[in-house]
């Protein structure tokens, strides 16, 4: 029997082989044959184990280890179909006598440990991409602490009500559904999600015109691989969605970043500096990441540059839902003639991040094309997400969720507001702002963002500097206040702590 969870036994009748070295650990997650055959395989690429060597029958080796006889044979039986043992009658098993010079001396062979790493051509996109690698470390698994931004209040998520909605679908869930779904999108949800642009974002479509994606980087990563050649010119904010810029810039687009002012994009600029461009992409309800809402007038600008150029303007809206202060502004996109404007959405900020959804919306004659490269690129978003969503849609949830949410993050921002005014005024101004689930702390006496991200990581906070999606200098430094997922306790800490670590500089 193995002692306790790890068992070695050694024999003096078989010195030569290596059973000292073997240690099967019960209470590992790898099976006892896995871990013997590892061993067995480790012990002939470092020459514990010799070429012509003989092993011990598979009965007294099981004995002698105290494990089933069924774990031995396992383990011999897989290193002799991979040539590192053989038997033959009468001699039992050994290790083959010949051991191609491949099997020893492979890059891949020995414990992974020690093995010879060959670097992958990495393309010069992807040396790129590697900047992001931070994003993905700072990420991780762990709970969002203040005032990351990008989080909606996953505490108030009715939680209960989405795994009952799960649990319904999965049971009642049809085989032709986990088959496969429409490249488009489970039909329910797209007429879900039509209905719902109709009565909250005064956009009128047919659900035939709505493409379900994997959330906006999806979204966005599918607009320019159909609708961009290399050297084309797409428009962006600055600052602005510059993760939007990147997707734009891989696929071999120059960027060219725009001022915005207090009415949005600067589109005066816009037409004076660039005279042809293939795409511009804005963010007309709350300007990401500084808040603002564009203007009529510009928005009727936009439009009006757009057409004289034959640009497509890209709808970013993202939380168009989140006014606090009169009625949501409808999208821009209602006020474009059909195929000028490109609308999409995301339910990362309206549920929850990792739910992965998207759509976005597209001119009729546009769906095939969108659908086949959906169909080549993704195949389609996870049918069982999509169901529950149309569900929580359908049944009223989700309206019912947003109203609610509105007032959460309303109240939220009213604490962050007051918290800020309190404890970080001689670090920053923190006004209000009519939109979103972020604040933006404009920094005082020469304050950097940098600096401030700084400090907030000694303190065990999560400050970003604006300066992040930014394209140049910023005229004023800021930095990004995230509300939506903290309670007014944990926010009220956050800003003493935060006025405490600045303090400490
Ligand atoms: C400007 C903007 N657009 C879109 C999104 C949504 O992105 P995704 O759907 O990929 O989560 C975000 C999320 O932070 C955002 O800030």
């Amino acid at each position: 029997m193995l002692a306790g969870s790890t068992s070695r036994r050694a024999t003096a009748s078989r010195q030569r082989f290596p059973l000292d070295a073997l240690s099967l650990d019960e209470a590992a997650e790898e099976p006892l044959y896995r871990q013997l055959e590892d061993q067995l395989r480790d012990a002939i690429w470092t020459g514990r184990l010799l070429p012509g060597e003989r092993l011990p029958s598979t009965r007294s080796l099981a004995q002698d280890l105290g494990v089933a006889r069924n774990t031995a044979i396992n383990a011999y039986n897989q290193l002799i179909l991979e040539g590192y043992l053989v038997t033959a009658k009468g001699s039992g098993t050994r290790v083959a006598a010949d051991l191609p010079e491949r099997l020893l001396r492979a890059p891949g062979a020995g414990p992974a440990a020690t093995r010879e790493t060959r670097p992958l051509p990495f393309t010069r996109n992807a040396r790129r991409i590697a900047s992001f690698r931070p994003w993905v470390e700072a990420g991780g698994d762990l709970p969002s602490r203040p005032f990351r931004p990008h989080v909606s209040a996953i505490d108030a998520f009715p939680r209960a009500l989405w795994e009952q909605l799960t649990a319904r679908r999965l049971r009642s869930m049809s085989r032709a559904l986990l088959e496969r779904t429409d490249p488009r999108g489970y039909r329910p949800l797209r007429e879900a999600i039509a209905g719902y642009l109709g009565s909250a974002r005064g956009l009128v479509c047919g659900p035939d015109q709505v493409i379900v994606t994997g959330g906006a980087q999806r979204t966005t990563e599918l607009i320019a691989t159909l609708l961009l050649e290399p050297g084309d010119t797409v428009c962006l904010e600055d600052p602005g969605y510059t993760l939007a810029g990147f997707l734009f810039e891989l696929a071999g687009a120059r960027v060219v970043s725009l001022p915005v002012d207090d009415e949005g994009l600067d589109v005066a600029r816009l037409s004076a500096q660039v005279p042809e461009a293939k795409l511009v992409y804005v963010t007309p309800s709350s300007q990401f990441p500084l808040g603002m809402t564009m203007t009529l007038p510009r928005r009727l600008a936009l439009i009006d540059w757009a057409e004289r150029c034959g640009a497509v303007i890209v709808e970013d809206d993202y939380n168009g839902e989140y006014r606090y202060a009169g009625r949501p502004l409808p999208a821009l996109s209602g006020l474009a003639p059909q195929g000028r404007v490109l609308y999409t959405g995301s339910f990362s900020k309206l549920l929850f991040p990792a739910l992965r959804l998207g759509y976005i919306v597209v001119p009729p004659d546009a769906v095939e094309h969108f659908a086949a490269a959906r169909w080549l690129l993704d195949r389609h978003a996870p049918p069982l997400e999509q169901a529950v969503l149309a569900d929580f849609i359908d049944e009223g949830h989700f309206a019912r969720h947003v109203r609610r949410m509105r007032t959460l993050y309303a109240e939220r921002q009213g604490v962050l507001v007051e918290a800020a005014a309190r404890d970080l005024a001689g670090f920053m101004d923190v006004p209000p702002s009519e939109s979103g689930l972020h604040l933006i702390g404009w920094l005082k006496g020469g304050l950097t963002g940098d600096r401030v991200a700084e400090a907030a990581a000694s303190a065990g906070l999560e400050v970003v500097p604006t300066s992040m999606f930014a394209a140049g200098r910023l005229e004023r430094d800021s930095v990004i206040l995230g509300y939506a997922p903290f309670t007014p306790r944990q926010i009220r800490r956050a800003t003493q702590d935060l006025a405490h670590a600045l303090a400490r500089r």
